[in-house]
């Protein structure tokens, strides 16, 4: 059976981004694939999250990965740093990783850009310690967003590097996947660019629905367009991109229709969209709460987790060392 593997950061709640971008996939893969689901607590590191706020973060993205459907019996769902592993196998790539293409990531750049005055380290090797967290499952499967295409052909370039360096077949080449669909990029709020956990221009599972209805209604649009099957708008076709996957099919057309013959009110539009937003989140806002206030649950399914991951990862790790050349005296 294939292994998939996938992770999202403990930076904060899950929004409806990460929810259609990468999570609905694992509850569908949990019957076809041997699945690995973490939280990625040592990744959130790299923005200095505050002592108090690290162990709460991870919580709620846990509860929130439970209240999607994830079954802790059936796949393995924990917390990366419970994984020392993960760690050592980083510092091992971490030799065959080069400045010179680490610099020239996209995400990279962009943190440069956005964050001059931290300019970490571990900004820096954030794509190796990703792809120690992928192919130290050995994992064939990476169910992601788009936005993460290029760290998952950095890990391919990382697994294939190691092989032919020791002359060994021992990583597999992880691909992205979404059942055979592109990878998705869900659109924010405020008109351009994808939605961020860190943009504010989001909405998150646990939001209630006054808070939905109000982000969407201040969601940018323009002035409307002023002949027949004009070209959209950036923030228009966004608008459309989000009502694509929570609306029905029905409804879409009506409202392509009514664009597309200048009638179109916008008001009206983002009305039907924070309807059809609320109903998809608030059965999944209603488990959240429900697990969060269930301790012994989440105690229990991160007991278990950390069992399995360890078993394979440290399966892997000692594999690893051999291959190297690390040997006991
Ligand atoms: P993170 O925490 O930013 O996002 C988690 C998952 O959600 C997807 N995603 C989106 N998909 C579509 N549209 C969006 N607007 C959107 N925003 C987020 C992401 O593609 C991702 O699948 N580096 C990763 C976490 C990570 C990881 C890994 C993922 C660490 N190690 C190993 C896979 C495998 C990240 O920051 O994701």
């Amino acid at each position: 059976m294939e292994t998939v593997l996938s992770g999202i950061r403990s930076t904060g709640n899950l929004h409806l981004g990460n929810y259609f971008g990468a999570v609905t996939n694992f509850v569908k893969m949990q019957k076809d694939y041997n699945c690995y689901f973490f939280v990625a607590d040592l990744h959130s590191l790299t923005t200095y999250p505050k002592p108090g706020d690290l162990h709460a973060n991870v919580r709620a993205v846990l509860a929130e990965y439970l209240a999607a459907g994830i079954d802790p019996e059936q796949s393995t769902l924990y917390v990366q740093s419970d994984v020392p592993e993960i760690s050592e196998l980083y510092l091992l790539l971490n030799m065959n990783a080069y400045m010179g293409e680490l610099e020239r990531t996209t995400t990279f750049k962009d943190k440069i850009r956005t964050q001059p005055e931290n300019v970490n380290a571990g900004l820096l090797t954030y794509p190796v310690l990703m792809a120690a967290d992928i192919i130290i499952h050995r994992a064939h499967k990476v169910p992601v967003g788009k936005d993460q295409e290029q760290n998952l052909e950095m890990t391919r370039k990382f697994a294939k590097r190691f092989n032919s360096m020791y002359g060994v077949e021992y990583f597999h080449m992880p691909e992205p996947f979404n059942f055979g669909k592109a990878l998705l990029k869900v659109p924010g709020l405020d008109g351009q660019g994808k939605m961020g956990k860190t943009s504010g221009n989001g909405i998150y599972l646990v939001d209630e629905p006054e808070a939905i209805r109000k982000k969407v209604m201040r969601a940018v649009t323009d002035a409307g367009p002023t002949k027949e099957n004009q070209e959209m708008t950036e923030p228009i076709a966004n608008l459309f991109t989000l009502m694509d996957i929570v609306s029905t099919k029905d409804t879409v057309s009506h409202f392509r229709e009514q664009y597309n013959t200048c009638q179109i009110r916008y008001g009206d539009m983002k009305k039907q969209l924070a309807e059809d937003i609320i109903m998809v989140t608030t059965p999944l806002r209603e488990k959240i709460n429900e697990i969060l206030a269930d301790d012994a649950y989440i105690r229990k399914a991160v007991a278990l987790g950390r069992e399995k991951a360890r078993a394979s990862a440290s399966k892997t790790l000692k594999e690893v060392r051999e291959i190297i050349g690390f040997r006991p005296f």
